[in-house]
């Protein structure tokens, strides 16, 4: 975690044990949405350092499990956890679910962020390409009545966004978590019950 040590979540984070503060805002988002349920399959897109992925697995009773997926690495180890360092672009999903024996996906949770640039431009097209790609890997395995979550770096293109999701989920919500630094232009858009 190198943010600010004084910021108030990156505090709570360490004391809480979890290696990120972006736990706050999956918390924030599955306690107003009610997502997460204890024998879920969850996977969780730009998982690293991992910190979404232990809010799961502190939810998850002994049916559920994880497949993170990420460029860089998640450290810990835990037997309902499985964790490829992959770039979602080029991710073998044959692989993963032969390996993983899951027959179901619950949940698409997507933390993803592209390594900014600084050119606004550039930056927000590939926040939309990894929520696409997101959306995709929902489109492609998540189960009926699945849910959806991806973090999105608003631009023009959230109206193009939010009508890809509204064609695949029942409901489609927006929320800036409170644990979301005031200047970010990050936002989360969740896709409830897939259709
Ligand atoms: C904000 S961090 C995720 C934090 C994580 N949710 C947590 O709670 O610890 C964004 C992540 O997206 C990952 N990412 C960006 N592009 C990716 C790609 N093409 N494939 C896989 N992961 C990617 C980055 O490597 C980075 O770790």
């Amino acid at each position: 975690m190198n943010y600010n040590p004084r910021d108030h979540y990156f505090k709570k984070a360490k004391k809480e044990n979890f290696v990120a503060r972006s736990i706050y805002k999956l918390e924030e988002i599955d306690k107003k949405f009610n997502l997460i349920k204890k024998d879920h399959i969850i996977v969780d897109l730009g998982a690293s350092p991992g910190s979404w992925s232990q809010y799961c697995l502190s939810k998850l009773g002994d049916r559920g499990k994880i497949i993170g997926i990420d460029l860089n690495p998640v450290t810990f180890k835990n037997p309902k956890y499985i964790f490829y360092q992959q770039d979602i672009f080029e991710v073998d999903w044959n692989q993963i679910k032969n390996e993983s024996e899951i027959d179901k996906i619950d949940i698409v949770l997507s933390d993803m962020a592209p390594k900014t640039t600084g050119i606004k431009f550039t930056d927000q097209a590939r926040s939309l390409d990894l929520c696409l790609k997101a959306l995709e890997v929902s489109d492609l395995f998540l189960s009926p009545k699945g849910h959806f979550v991806c973090k999105f770096f608003h631009s023009d293109d959230y109206k193009v966004l939010v009508s890809e999701m509204k064609k695949k989920f029942t409901q489609v919500e927006a929320l800036k978590p409170d644990s979301t630094r005031k200047i970010s232009k990050e936002i989360f858009l969740i896709g409830i019950n897939k259709k």
